[in-house]
């Protein structure tokens, strides 16, 4: 089959490859860049084990061809650990037990880092709104919703003390 040539940025780094236009970005991300923390729960747009940023706006990958991801930018959880320091929604999950068997976790914490970065106080109704598109079959959720809790609290309590650094007054 015909292949496209693509060129993505991911997790920073830049990426060029030929693909096949069928193919999708979950298979692009686990299968061609090696990155097998994005996980497949049901590639059917159900489950949002595949959940990824694309220009910062949570996706499905299952959903998306890798071709019309072309010139984008990915996030994947292994994007979000800096310098062997966990991202506060990591962080979160690890402090409030918001994993069992751990399958759903990776796209559950994409979507969270969507929603704080858009909404950085959100109520427990609003963290419920916007995992609902990702299931979660070991925690009754509970747990999720006070991991994201920990990390809102956290990027609140460190985000003033870098604006003042930033503003420099
Ligand atoms: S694998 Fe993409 S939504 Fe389930
Ligand atoms: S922790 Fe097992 S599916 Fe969520």
């Amino acid at each position: 089959m015909e292949r496209v040539p693509i060129q993505l940025t991911v997790n920073g780094q830049p990426y060029q490859a030929e693909v096949e236009p069928r193919m999708l970005l979950v298979h692009f991300i686990r299968d061609v860049l090696n990155l097998t923390g994005t996980h497949i729960g049901c590639d059917t747009t159900s489950c949002g084990a595949c959940t990824v940023l694309w220009d910062g706006r949570p996706v499905k990958s299952c959903t998306v061809f890798a071709v019309q991801a072309d010139g984008g930018e990915i996030q994947t959880v292994e994007g979000l650990e800096r310098d062997g320091q966990l991202h506060p929604v990591q962080e979160g999950f690890w402090e409030e037990h918001g994993l069992q068997c751990g399958f759903c976790t990776p796209g559950m914490i994409m979507t969270a880092v969507a929603l704080l970065q858009e909404n950085p106080d959100p109520s427990e109704e609003e963290i419920r709104k916007a995992i609902a598109g990702n299931l979660c079959r070991c925690t009754g959720y509970v747990n999720i919703v006070k991991a994201i809790q920990y990390a809102a609290r956290k990027m609140r309590e460190t985000a003033p003390a870098t604006a003042g650094i930033a503003g420099g007054e």
